[in-house]
């Protein structure tokens, strides 16, 4: 029997980085616009967030043989306009143990850098919602899914960030039950724990 856990962290890591910008109307991926504010993303920065997603499948009865696999990547949000924002990926590494449980970079490490790191992605965001993917060029599946993932984790839908909330969310990856906990509420930052449950996810 197989039993995988997923755990996916994504934290702020810095910010800034300017310039003006300007979107074509014919290149955008918004159809509508409805913003209100909920986040202060600003036109022409650029927000970095570390992303990483840790596996591990193990036999059962036998911990020894767990084989653990992670995915690291550095993601770079730019907001081109409002509701306008590309996502790009750097530094990305794939890892897995080795027999002596050590984790070291993955024979095809270098083909999956090359592959989600390519191109980037634009997306429609509102109100905290990934609300659509544009992506212009032919991209492989797997590299959208991977960035789907991404957006999947960057999203937050909370009515209210100062409220904790049980909701059924729809995101790029389908709809699923999905938790929202403050874990902190300070003057300056507002820490929340976002936990999905992948099995009750559908229209997968
Ligand atoms: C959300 O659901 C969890 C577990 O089902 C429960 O413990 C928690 O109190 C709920 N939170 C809210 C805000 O309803």
């Amino acid at each position: 029997m197989m039993d995988a856990k997923f755990l996916v962290i994504l934290a702020l890591a810095a910010s800034a980085s300017a310039g003006p910008l300007s979107v074509q109307e014919s290149d955008k991926c918004s159809e509508t616009c409805t913003d209100n504010g909920k986040f202060k993303y600003n036109p022409g920065y650029i927000y970095s967030y570390d992303y990483q997603v840790d596996t591990a499948t193990s036999m059962s009865g036998a911990s020894e043989d767990t084989a653990k696999l992670t995915i690291q990547t550095s993601a770079d949000v730019e907001v081109l306009g409002p509701c306008e924002f590309a996502l790009r990926l750097r530094d990305t590494r794939l890892l897995h143990s080795d027999n002596a449980g050590h984790m070291k970079a993955a024979h095809r490490e270098e083909q999956f850098r090359r592959g989600v790191e390519a191109s980037e992605l634009r997306f429609s965001f509102q109100n905290g919602v990934v609300a659509q993917i544009c992506s212009g060029q032919s991209e492989d599946a797997w590299v959208t899914n991977f960035k789907k993932g991404i957006l999947s984790s960057f999203q937050n839908s909370m009515d209210d960030l100062t409220k904790a909330q049980n909701l059924t969310e729809t995101d790029v990856a389908g709809e699923c039950r999905t938790e929202y906990k403050l874990v902190s509420d300070g003057y300056y930052s507002v820490s929340i724990k976002k936990s999905k449950d992948i099995l009750s996810c559908t229209e997968r």
